[in-house]
């Protein structure tokens, strides 16, 4: 995959390219990830990519021409452009996954009071990663690209993230390693056990429990096997008591 990020900040992700498994997938070539000096596509003077909003109003608007000419320079049959902005759908695990099938993706990073809104015909999708604004795009094309890059495959373990919390819609079951037991807290006796099916049996169980506990609205979401019913109902049950 590759991800063309467009920005004017390029210098706040350098920590993230350069750190941990994001690092890893760049250097086994499993992602390819260019930064867009938007100031470079600047038509006026000192690259000034801003300007006052028509109709008046506070703030600066990032201009139209920067993003026009690098989205076209940028743009292939392949290409998904993303407009990074609290507008958007939020974010969620399904189009992370959906979003790590794709060739090539250009990611655009607003700033200040936000961007011409003739950028609008020139956008696939406006994502936004959650009810709240900030003052860039850049943090959320970081955790948009993060969440992407790490279901490419190859990156980690296919096991290790379809087990993790919302990808089958699930919260994760409850985790431990060594010590087994530190001033008086234990690691539950089962998953000592070395009983595999019984250890398979208590984790459904603590993630059906978990998502029922922290986030209800997640089951509603989810189509119930029977036996997910059951173990959801036995949870209910055992709660009135
Ligand atoms: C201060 S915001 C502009 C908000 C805009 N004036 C509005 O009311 O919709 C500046 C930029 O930050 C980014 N941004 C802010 N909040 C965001 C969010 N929740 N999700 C994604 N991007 C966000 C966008 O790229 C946006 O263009």
């Amino acid at each position: 995959m590759k991800i063309d990020i467009i920005t004017i900040f390029p210098e706040f992700f350098q920590t993230f390219l350069e750190t941990s498994i994001i690092k890893r997938a760049i250097e086994q070539d499993l992602v390819e990830i260019h930064l867009h000096q938007l100031r470079d596509y600047s038509h006026q003077k000192h690259n000034k990519i801003d300007d006052t909003p028509y109709g008046g109003g506070v703030g600066m608007l990032m201009q139209f021409p920067p993003f026009y000419d690098v989205i076209n320079k940028l743009k292939t049959d392949d290409s998904y452009v993303i407009m990074l902005s609290p507008q958007g759908k939020v974010f969620h695990q399904k189009k992370a996954t959906k979003l790590a099938s794709f060739k090539h993706l250009i990611l655009i990073c607003g700033h200040y009071e936000g961007i011409d809104a003739r950028i609008e015909a020139f956008i696939d999708e406006e994502i936004s990663i959650g009810d709240y604004v900030l003052t860039g795009g850049e943090i959320p094309a970081m955790i948009l690209s993060d969440a992407v890059i790490r279901l490419i495959p190859g990156v980690i373990q296919e096991a290790s993230f379809m087990e993790d919390s919302l990808q089958n819609g699930w919260l994760k079951y409850p985790q431990y390693t060594k010590p087994e037991s530190y001033k008086g807290y234990h690691v539950p006796e089962i998953l000592r056990s070395g009983h595999h099916k019984n250890i398979e049996d208590w984790r459904q169980k603590e993630s059906i429990k978990r998502t029922y506990h922290k986030r209800p609205d997640l089951i509603k979401k989810i189509k119930l096997t029977d036996q997910e019913k059951m173990i959801l109902e036995e949870i209910k049950s055992e709660n009135e008591k």
